[in-house]
């Protein structure tokens, strides 16, 4: 949890696999390294994708030239992931320009997001935070509802970033989504993804499958910034076929500062109460309006994602 956030923990596993071929090139290590990666993170397809990626190049080099160009294969999916978010942002743009257009272009653009997936998240921007900047600086005046997002308060991360990048938002607890959806203050929802299935399932941090059935109840567009890095062209079902993380109960019994002090942290829970962390959920495709990607906005379909990238399915 040093590194968190599907696409930055994907390109963190490369620099990994490179930090490891300095310190010994072998296939061996090589294989090791990456069995170490892979297994911190088993939601995120991203970390996967790119160690295996990496490591099917480096295998066929000589040992003395895999330090240098895993390092080479880090920037460039480090550079890769930035252009990834930037037409992310493109694309969702047009989507928020709609839904400001459908309000009559009064008031705010009240947008509700879950988890932390911007520039913290990824490399540069972000997935679902990076259209809320690019509406932002094109003068619409976006508001955003942050989710806390317990226990790792992840909410707190996007509250940082949308203060650094001065966009108005207000932090709520997990449970107030719906409560504000009903009320009609929220326009759009919109996510990052941890894993997206072929068939447009998607898994994110854990509650955004409430917000989706919110969303859904409501008749709130509820859109899904998926970059290809995060999309598992193997999967079909979501619910059964993606692994999900399971952390500490420690997360839940406990509250935790970082002051100058250092990390503090005091257990709220009473004694002999049991807790389960799960860090991920499943949305269904049906829940999600669309996909946003970096080729476009498709339907959360086999189809709609077969229509961006054909290539995909193969
Ligand atoms: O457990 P984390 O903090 O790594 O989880 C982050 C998320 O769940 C994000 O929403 C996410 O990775 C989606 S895309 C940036």
């Amino acid at each position: 949890m040093q590194v968190r956030g599907a696409p930055l923990i994907g390109v963190a596993g490369v620099y990994g696999v490179a930090l490891a071929m300095r310190m010994d090139a072998s296939n061996d290590l090589l294989d090791a390294a990456c069995a170490a990666l892979c297994e911190t993170r088993p939601t995120a397809v991203n970390l996967r994708r790119r160690v295996d990626q990496v490591r099917d190049v480096l295998i066929d080099l000589k040992p003395e030239a895999r330090a240098e160009r895993a390092l080479q294969l880090a920037h460039q999916i480090a550079e890769e992931e930035v252009g990834l978010s930037q037409r992310i942002a493109a694309h969702g743009l047009a989507l928020f320009e709609k839904a400001w257009h459908r309000k009559g272009e009064r008031g705010r653009l009240e947008v509700l997001t879950h988890c932390n997936a911007g520039w913290l998240a990824t490399v540069d921007w972000g997935t679902a935070l990076a259209p809320v900047y690019l509406a932002h600086q094109k003068g619409i005046p976006v508001h955003v509802w942050v989710d806390e997002t317990r226990p790792r308060n992840q909410g707190y991360l996007t509250a940082w970033e949308l203060r650094q990048e001065g966009v108005p938002h207000t932090l709520i607890v997990d449970n107030a989504g719906g409560h504000l959806m009903q009320k009609g203050e929220v326009d759009l929802c919109i996510v990052g993804t941890d894993r997206t299935t072929a068939f447009g399932d998607v898994c994110n941090k854990v509650g955004t499958y409430l917000k989706a059935l919110a969303a859904h109840d409501n008749k709130v567009p509820f859109y899904v910034a998926a970059p290809s890095s995060s999309i598992d062209w193997k999967i079909r079902d979501g619910m059964t076929e993606i692994p999900i993380e399971e952390r500490e109960a420690t997360e839940v019994h406990e509250l935790s500062t970082n002051d100058a002090q250092g990390r503090r942290s005091v257990r709220v829970t009473p004694e002999g109460v049991n807790a389960k962390n799960y860090a991920f959920d499943v949305t269904p495709a049906r829940l999600v309006s669309a996909l946003v990607t970096e080729r476009g906005v498709c339907p959360a379909t086999a189809e709609g994602l077969l229509s961006l990238f054909p290539e995909g399915h193969r």
